[in-house]
């Protein structure tokens, strides 16, 4: 059976100091869902009612990530066949119930089925883009959004940092069902695979090209989350903004070669690195996976920056 997965659901962190998270994740454009003196919920405009957790802790540290499964057999199948926990009510806001899975470095991954969503909030109106083959855009400015937190949509995908590829690739794809769909490897070396972006898999239907990201590096824990916004317009302006705070940029504004996505990476009071994406790549089951040599591999199509900042 091939575990059914609906979405990325949310991320779990462990920090030292809650309020300077909670100042940089509303600046960043996340909302406060739930606040207390031992935990931290926010959510996205998207609809969801919990997209980032963080628990009070005496270290800062990843904890894991969860998934929205399509049905409740899909637990009871976790918890049955892949050696997950019995279902449980999550205590996080919209409720639901989980099962928790450790993966092969040790993060929680958690299945939720049932949680609740609210409504989703309004973006901006649509770029209208004039090109030199169409005008769509007459006696009128484009402009009338402002520059500040970005409106996010939706939690899209995270990047782990991961001690062994070898290990965890076939762990996310026999547990999850996940499927590759783009692969590097270690330059002149096709069996020496060090990071994967891979997708879920649902058949027919149209999924973003990764919603997780594995990268091989001794460290463990979590390379970044990325929330979906409107386009690259809202993430140039809330670049701007993010600096006008005097926040860390780690990289961007710039775009994947795989995946296609416009990306802007930020580090957040914790040493995490937030992301924001958009205009990412669709793939199918049936899409494949493509193989490369790192060294063929240009990270940024934008800039020629080295992304040794990236992965710092
Ligand atoms: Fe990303």
């Amino acid at each position: 059976m091939i575990m059914r997965l609906r979405s990325p659901h949310h991320v779990r962190f462990q920090v030292t100091d809650l309020d300077k998270q909670e100042a940089f994740a509303i600046d960043f454009g996340l909302v406060v869902q739930e606040r207390t003196s031992e935990r931290l919920v926010m959510r996205t405009c998207g609809g969801d009612r919990c997209s980032y957790v963080a628990f009070l802790g005496d270290r800062d540290a990843f904890l894991g990530f969860a998934l929205e499964v399509e049905d409740a057999s899909d637990l009871d199948h976790a918890h049955t066949a892949l050696g997950g926990t019995a279902p449980t009510p999550l205590d996080l806001p919209g409720g639901g119930m989980a099962v928790t899975l450790h993966d092969s470095d040790g993060n929680e991954v958690l299945l939720i089925h049932g949680a609740e969503r609210g409504e989703p909030e309004e973006l901006y109106a649509p770029l209208e883009i004039n090109t030199p083959f169409e005008k769509r855009r007459f006696g009128r400015n484009q402009h009338g959004r402002d520059r500040g937190p970005a409106r996010l949509w939706r939690l899209g995908h995270l990047g782990l940092f991961v001690r062994s590829f070898a290990a965890s690739k076939p762990w996310y794809e026999e547990k999850l069902g996940l499927i590759a769909s783009d692969i590097y490897h270690i330059p002149g070396q096709p069996q020496a695979q060090i990071v994967g972006f891979f997708r879920m898999n649902k058949g027919e239907e149209w999924v973003d090209h990764h919603c997780v990201a594995l990268m091989q590096d001794e460290r463990g824990g979590c390379h970044h989350i990325s929330f979906e916004v409107q386009d690259f317009e809202a993430q140039q302006r809330t670049h701007r903004y993010l600096g006008s705070k005097a926040y860390e940029p780690i990289w961007g504004v710039g775009r994947h070669p795989h995946g296609s996505h416009v990306f802007d990476v930020w580090r957040s009071p914790d040493g995490a690195r937030f992301e924001t994406f958009s205009d990412t790549d669709l793939f199918r089951e049936q899409d494949g996976t493509r193989i490369h040599d790192i060294s063929q591999v240009v990270m940024d199509e934008w800039s020629d920056d080295k992304p040794d900042r990236y992965f710092a």
